[in-house]
């Protein structure tokens, strides 16, 4: 019970990464409140846009209300829209992709810092991407908000250090991985280009939701307490090479 009587909230729970990570951390003991666009059956569900400001004000007044305490934040709500080339792209497609990918963290991390800094302890987790470390030139939206994503964390974390000791923020960047993002993605490709995907991968193979939920119960958790503004990669090698 790695987060035993620790108040969690995921953003993106309702699918893919964000979901593994909600039941990985209650596996582990934790409360947690699962927030999403979407209305998913099940307990501790906050329906709200994370790109709006007073969805936020009032998902940690709740929390705080119901609970009386924030330990872990973890940003895993994330769009990728298609026709995302720099020449296809629309400037609303740029638009919401920065909304919910950037936007969407910044103002968690914003919010969340206040009680954590109380409290004297809280780890934020960002889920960022490969791709905010190597570009693909079919994404070019969703590849600069997470280049985005990856500096934010760094200077949140810093931030932290300064004004909220005992306060961490950390990002986890997961390659590829088999959600129903994902899904809807490798379906639009012509045949062999996803075994040509995996084979990109040192590993031979995708990632798994419940791999990305390892990394984050790991900066989650007291036992990486001395580790703040790093980017966990969890890509199977793909950033190696
Ligand atoms: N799947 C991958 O290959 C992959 C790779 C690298 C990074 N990521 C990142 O992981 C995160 C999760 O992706 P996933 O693959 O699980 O996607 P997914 O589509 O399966 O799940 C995303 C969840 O976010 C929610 N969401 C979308 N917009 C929202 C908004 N404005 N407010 C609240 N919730 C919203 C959706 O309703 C959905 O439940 C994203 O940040 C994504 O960029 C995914």
């Amino acid at each position: 019970m790695k987060l035993a009587s620790k108040v969690a909230i995921v953003t993106g729970a309702a699918s893919g990464i964000g979901a593994a990570i909600a039941e990985r951390f209650r596996s582990e003991g934790a409360m947690v409140v699962s927030a999403d666009l979407e209305a998913i059956p099940g307990p501790e569900i906050h329906k709200m846009d994370v790109s709006v400001e007073e969805g936020w004000v009032s998902l940690i007044l709740e929390v705080l209300g119901r609970h009386g305490r924030v330990d872990i934040l973890v940003n895993a709500a994330g769009i990728s829209l298609n026709e995302d080339t720099v020449e296809a792209c629309t400037p609303e497609t740029l638009a919401r992709t920065f909304a919910v990918n950037l936007d969407g963290m910044f103002l968690g991390c914003k919010h969340v810092i206040a009680p954590m800094r109380r409290q004297g302890n809280g780890s934020i987790i960002n889920i960022g991407s490969i791709l905010g470390r190597v570009a693909d030139g079919a994404s070019a939206a969703y590849t600069a908000s997470k280049g985005g994503v990856g500096m934010l964390t760094k200077s949140t974390a810093l931030h932290l250090a300064r004004t909220a000791l005992g306060v961490r923020c950390n990002q986890v960047s997961p390659t590829y991985t088999l959600t129903p993002m994902m899904e809807r993605w490798l379906a639009e490709l012509p045949a062999g280009n996803r075994r040509a995907l995996e084979t990109a991968h040192p590993l031979g193979r995708l990632g798994r939701p419940q791999e990305i939920a390892a990394a984050a119960l790991f900066l989650a958790s007291d036992e990486s307490q001395a580790i703040t503004g790093a980017d966990f990669l969890v890509d199977g090698g793909y950033t190696a090479q």
